[in-house]
């Protein structure tokens, strides 16, 4: 296997063993490759066409700057480049998350090329999540495979089989589909995903209001089968690379396919959650006594998620820095994110643990969900602090322990009474 990324630095680690981000198990999976010669990195485009007849495509599909559509330049540039090398019969496995109708694109330009080569395209959309990425490709849930209908799809299939037989149980469900189905696939999924947090969201909204408890709502709720308990944890709501860029690319492509109408709700479902943040921040300033000004505040976690050091789009980052701008002194602490939080939020003030973020803070704000945030007891933060409030952004910690030693408890989307 060949490894290719335009990046150099990225390419020298991953060569020495080395991931460059955070992710449980990963290394240990790199180095046993590596050590059996079976794994290398390159830069080079080129030797990566003459090393192999299978190619995976994984590049990144960012937010456009100013737009909700996809940037798909990385995606062009690559199928551009492979089909300047390529000769020969190859295969062109698509795994990054995409408007429907690239797949289609991608077989048009490498059709206009010229290529010499027989290019077939397939389209295998990824379902990993960041924290559980080695598992979830190890054990997949299902592997979805969308085939060219003018290509040999019999043989497209029975190719990715062979390359999976070592991953797939009896009972993996492996769906064939046309390009466009496993395009879609994806971004309804996450757009599924998005829609369940905000819905529960919503619904914390509403129990704040009536004084219900929305943590004790969703296991209600979730015991029914067709609901699951699953990614209804109310509180800040989704962030990180893949959910909100998602939603909003799918909306761009449902209004150049003239189906804008269908996805209006993703909108509702985006500013729900964007409304958590707000929410977050002007229970931060109630908890500060309603002046941020002065006030020193605690934050714990900067990731998007815990098991992850990735901060794009963190709703707890963004919670930091609308806190400092409306003039409260804020020290972050986070297990994992700090270098990455660091370059994307230079001028936030940063800790070294959770016990140093909160020295002589007013107030504790949790806003990922960290195995060690959990873990923490009255008694390790009140010989430090200089108040005793703590505002719990992810509902994740038991409010009794917190309210009994006498501490001020809230709970962002309302506070349970114990
Ligand atoms: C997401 C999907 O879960 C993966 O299936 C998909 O493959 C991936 O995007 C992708 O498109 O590549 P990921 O971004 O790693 O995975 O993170 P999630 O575990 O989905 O969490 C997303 C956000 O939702 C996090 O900020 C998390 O804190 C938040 N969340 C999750 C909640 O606020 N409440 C929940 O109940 C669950």
């Amino acid at each position: 296997m060949l490894g290719v990324d335009v990046d150099a630095s990225k390419v020298e680690m991953l060569s020495r063993g080395e991931v460059p981000f955070y992710e449980p198990g990963l290394p240990e999976v790199l180095q046993r490759n590596l050590d059996s010669g079976r794994l290398h990195f390159t830069t080079d485009i080129a030797e990566a066409a003459s090393f192999a007849t299978v190619h995976f495509l994984g590049v990144g599909t960012p937010q456009k700057k100013g737009e909700y559509a996809a940037d798909l330049r990385y995606v062009f540039s690559v199928v551009d480049e492979l089909a300047a090398s390529l000769t020969g019969s190859h295969l062109l496995i698509g795994k990054s998350t995409v408007p429907v109708g690239t797949s289609v694109e991608i077989i048009r330009r490498l059709k206009e090329s010229g290529t010499e080569a027989d290019i077939s395209v397939a389209w295998n959309p990824e379902f990993l999540r960041e924290g559980f990425a080695v598992a979830d490709t190890l054990h997949p849930d299902r592997i979805v495979l969308g085939v060219d209908p003018e290509g040999d799809q019999d043989a497209v299939v029975a190719q990715v089989e062979e390359i999976y037989a070592t991953i797939l149980a009896e009972d993996t469900p492996f769906l064939r589909t046309d390009l466009a189905t496993a395009e879609l696939v994806k971004v309804s999924a996450n757009a599924f995903l998005a829609t369940k947090i905000s819905f529960i969201n919503a619904i914390s909204e509403v129990c704040e209001a009536a004084g219900a408890d929305v943590s004790t709502l969703a296991d209600a709720i979730g015991y029914d089968q067709r609901i699951g308990r699953r990614f209804l944890n109310a509180g800040l709501g989704f962030g990180g690379g893949c959910l909100p860029k998602d939603i909003r690319a799918f909306m761009a492509r449902a209004g150049e396919l003239g189906a804008d109408q269908a996805l209006t709700f993703l909108r509702e479902v985006d500013s729900i959650n964007m409304r958590r943040r707000t929410a977050m921040v002007e229970l931060a300033t109630k908890a500060c006594g309603g002046e941020l000004l002065g006030s020193n505040i605690a934050v714990l976690g900067a990731a998007f998620k815990p098991e992850s050091d990735d901060v794009r789009d963190s709703p707890a980052l963004n919670v930091a820095g609308q806190l400092q701008l409306k003039g409260a002194a804020v020290s972050v602490y986070d297990p994992k994110a700090m270098d990455n939080s660091r370059k994307l939020f230079p001028t936030l003030g940063y800790a070294d643990s959770a016990a140093q973020a909160c020295e002589l803070a007013d107030v504790v704000l949790v806003l990922t969900e960290w195995a060690e945030f959990l873990e923490l007891k009255p008694a390790d933060l009140e010989p430090v602090m200089r108040g005793k409030v703590i505002v719990d952004g992810r509902r994740c910690l038991d409010p009794a322990v917190w309210m009994a030693a006498g501490w001020t408890y809230h709970g962002l989307g309302g506070t349970p009474r114990v």
